[in-house]
């Protein structure tokens, strides 16, 4: 179990991933926070972090539980703070430190470095530099531009270093933190996706006993992947409801739904559809329309779950990213660009208590513990699709003929990505219907016909994303094929923004 104290570094999640990825088991929490059971922790790395340890409103939390107690590790601001603190000297540095550097020392026989050569790239970003190192320390390497890049302290199992082992540019960075936490710290490695089902399983039989619970399958991986371990837990018990609103995509009610029983799950498909377009017409605003696919989607989910005899629980596929309390740097909540909706959301009239199994994994290991439960591997490789469906691809008001066409279009694209071998090489398609009508012409008629874009996109996490250069070979079949076949549409376009400034979906 290692603890990562977060100072609001960019790169926080990312030490995260790191660490799993090593098989060993960690959890984020703010700096402002120490958890309470701090005993179970076998080892704490303190996060980067966008202020100066100079500056008065730093964080600038009590480590005394910690230092000299606990292996502990300083990355960047980590580094920083740990110096500044123990009597050394930390000054804004008088050139750049961003991007690449290589080491150009490392001090001999220290496990810290085993396995790691002078020469290796590691990735630096930060303002600050470590001056002088405390009179303790001991100094452990260098790059070019920065001399005290890794120190140690004498007599203490505290370790610091100025470059960012986490991130993809540092060469030997899951080296380095694996001698950190398995030469230096002793941690086990033991956190398998094997042994997080085994252990999930069992401790929801505990938790739910032979209570009921209800969860709201979306077709996507997480909802599926916390159904399948629920329903290893509890069996039939557990109530899935699968709700076509009517904006999926084409045919994935029933295949989704057909896929789900073959899974052995209790699922009860839900159709929908009229409810929602009732609720969305003549709605243009996206917000709006946003809201208006919520509240529906939680009027018909409780009315399923209340004919649920005694249901107490209703379970949910939330994963870490949405949990981890994060820090926010300019000291108050993130702007809201828009209003994300989640199937499964709680309304405050359903009291119903909350099980999430997900709740501590990132979703590349909701993935492989997917993959080691044997479900589909296609159905663990879909790209992700929002709650509003295809409502927020169809600009403007929403109605069955325009849905109709965005479903065609769609198929056509995402199946001829999947045929081309490109459709895991994106992270997310889909089609546009955009609300404008251009000129074309077909044979010798006139047409006054719509547009609709494509839009692929490259991401990790849906927060940035960059447009995927698709073969033009491809745009151009993708392309004929969609105005040959589906009636309505007589110009395509693809889209070339990346996010930001642009988002995803285009509403
Ligand atoms: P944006 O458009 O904000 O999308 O760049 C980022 C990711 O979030 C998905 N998305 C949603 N998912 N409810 C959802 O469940 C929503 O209202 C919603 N809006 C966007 C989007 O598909 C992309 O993966």
């Amino acid at each position: 179990n290692v603890l990562i104290l977060d100072f609001g570094s960019q790169y926080t999640q990312l030490i995260a991933r790191r660490v799993r990825e090593l098989n060993i088991y960690c959890e984020i929490h703010p700096y402002y926070k120490l958890p309470t059971n701090i005993d179970n922790f076998k080892a704490v790395i303190l996060s980067g972090s966008p202020f100066s340890v100079r500056s008065d409103d730093a964080p600038h939390p009590d480590l005394s539980m910690i230092r000299g107690k606990k292996p502990l590790l300083g990355v960047c601001y980590g580094a920083q703070y740990l110096a500044h603190f123990s009597g050394g000297k930390v000054a804004p540095s008088n050139t750049r430190e961003y991007g690449r550097a290589n080491l150009s020392f490392i001090k001999d026989g220290e496990r810290f470095f085993e396995g790691v050569s002078v020469g290796s790239q590691v990735w630096m970003s930060h303002s600050d530099t470590i001056k002088e190192l405390p009179e303790n320390a001991v100094h452990l390497a260098s790059t070019n531009d920065v001399e005290n890049a890794a120190y140690k302290i004498e007599g203490e199992e505290t370790y610091a270093i100025q470059f960012h082992p986490e991130v993809y540019h540092s060469t030997d960075g899951k080296q380095i933190l694996e001698n950190f936490l398995v030469k230096i710290a002793g941690v086990a490695q033991t956190w398998t996706p094997n042994s997080f089902a085994e252990t999930t399983v069992a401790n929801l039989k505990a938790q739910l006993g032979d209570d009921k619970v209800v969860l709201g399958l979306s077709g996507g991986v997480d909802s599926s992947v916390a159904a399948v371990l629920l329903n290893k837990a509890i069996g039939k018990n557990l109530y899935c409801i699968f709700v076509n609103n009517g904006l999926l995509r084409k045919n994935e009610f029933e295949s989704v739904l057909k896929q789900y029983e073959g899974m052995g799950l209790n699922v009860k498909g839900v159709d929908a559809s009229a409810r929602f377009m009732k609720a969305l017409a003549g709605e243009k605003d996206p917000e709006k329309k946003r809201k208006a696919i919520g509240n529906a989607f939680i009027e018909v989910f409780d009315d399923e779950a209340h004919k649920i005899e005694n249901v107490t629980w209703l379970a949910q596929g939330t994963i870490y990213p949405d949990v981890i309390e994060s820090v926010s740097v300019n000291g108050g909540p993130s702007a809201k660009i828009k209003s994300h909706h989640n199937v499964g959301g709680l309304p405050d009239f359903m009291k119903l208590k909350i099980v999430e199994p997900l709740r501590m994994i990132f979703k590349d290991e909701v993935r492989r513990v997917g993959a080691s439960m044997g479900i589909d591997k296609e159905l663990l490789g879909r790209h992700p699709f929002p709650g509003p469906g295809l409502a927020i691809r169809i600009l403007g008001d929403v109605d069955e003929e325009k849905v109709r066409i965005l479903q065609e279009v769609d198929a056509i694209f995402i199946d001829g990505l999947k045929e081309h071998g490109l459709y895991n090489k994106v992270w997310q398609a889909g089609a546009m219907l955009l609300p404008v009508n251009s000129v074309g012409v077909m044979g010798d008629e006139r047409t006054y016909e719509k547009v609709v874009a494509l839009r692929a996109v490259e991401s990790t996490d849906g927060m940035t994303a960059d447009w995927v250069n698709l073969p033009y070979e491809f745009l151009q079949k993708t392309s004929n094929n969609i105005i040959n076949k589906v009636k309505g549409v007589n110009r395509v376009v693809y889209d070339i923004s990346s996010k930001p400034p642009a988002t995803i979906e285009w509403e």
